[in-house]
């Protein structure tokens, strides 16, 4: 039987479609899950409450996400740094994660979801390590949303390994120094195969990267939302997707090569070819 996302209804399919007809939709959208504690300490409970809410923002946006033809959905759910929490907190995140994966991955299946994950991954207790292999195989061949986890993981992680693989690629006469460009340090990234991602998106009212995906966020369209990540739901994904609708994203050009229709446009074209 043919999977694919569970259809939105009524207003909420009305929103999707208005979104889908004014403009792109971006391909890859990464977003920094921040503010659960505060989100809890608000309302008086343990910091581990506002997880435990995380996970259903976590599961709506993936939801609607796939329902808008969002290609690739990259969260940020356990940094480097997150290992200097205190260690209970650390241990109920980790228990949260696994009891996450085995209640939402048959949902993740029949949606057509393939599941990744991103860093350190060793790291990870034993079981974690299991359910994840395991759920990533079962997902595998999915077509639809590619929701890559990063766990353990950190931009510095990331290039320091990509750089020490090169390293010794470069030694064993694998490579050339030659041969070292933008592309080829792209395919040494956790993120091999991935595009890099068109919006960022911040929970909680911070302006930082926090050490997240730092070589591929070069030319992401960042939205900084101060709901706290309890309570990002679809409606807020909709507003950053509307927000990003209207930037122009230049690469470094000016606007006008951007425009085709435009006599400048179109001398760009006949010089550059595209
Ligand atoms: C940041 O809030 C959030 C995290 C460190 C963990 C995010 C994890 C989840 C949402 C649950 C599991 C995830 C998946 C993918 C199933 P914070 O604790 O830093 O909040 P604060 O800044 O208010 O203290």
């Amino acid at each position: 039987m043919a999977r694919g996302p569970q259809q939105a209804t009524g207003e909420d399919k009305k929103a999707q479609e208005i979104l889908q007809s004014t403009g792109e939709i971006p391909r890859h959208i990464a977003i920094i899950m921040d503010g659960n504690g505060r989100w809890a300490k608000k309302r008086g409970m343990p910091r581990i409450a506002g997880h435990s809410e995380g996970v259903e923002s976590v599961r709506d946006t993936v939801e609607a996400c796939g329902q808008l033809g969002v290609q690739f959905l990259t969260l940020y759910a356990f940094s480097t740094e997150n290992w200097k929490r205190p260690a209970e907190e650390v241990s109920l995140l980790m228990r949260l994660l696994l009891k996450a994966l085995k209640d939402e991955t048959d949902r993740l299946h029949r949606n057509n979801v393939r599941l990744q994950a991103i860093g350190d991954i060793a790291a990870l207790p034993r079981e974690v390590q299991d359910e994840l292999s395991e759920d990533i195989g079962k997902t595998g061949s999915n077509t639809g949303l590619t929701l890559t986890l990063a766990l353990s993981y950190s931009g510095r992680w990331d290039l320091t390994r990509a750089i020490k693989k090169l390293a010794a690629d470069l030694q064993a006469g694998k490579i050339s120094e030659t041969a070292i460009s933008d592309e080829l340090v792209t395919e040494y990234l956790s993120t091999a195969g991935i595009p890099d991602p068109d919006l960022l998106i911040r929970t909680s009212g911070e302006f930082r990267i926090s050490n997240f995906l730092l070589w591929q966020l070069a030319y992401s369209e960042i939205f900084i939302t101060e709901k706290h990540w309890p309570a990002f739901r679809r409606d807020e994904l909709y507003a950053a997707i509307r927000d990003y609708q209207k930037r122009e994203r230049r690469f470094g050009m000016v606007s006008e090569q951007l425009q085709k229709d435009t006599a400048f446009g179109r001398f760009m074209k006949s010089v550059t070819g595209s």
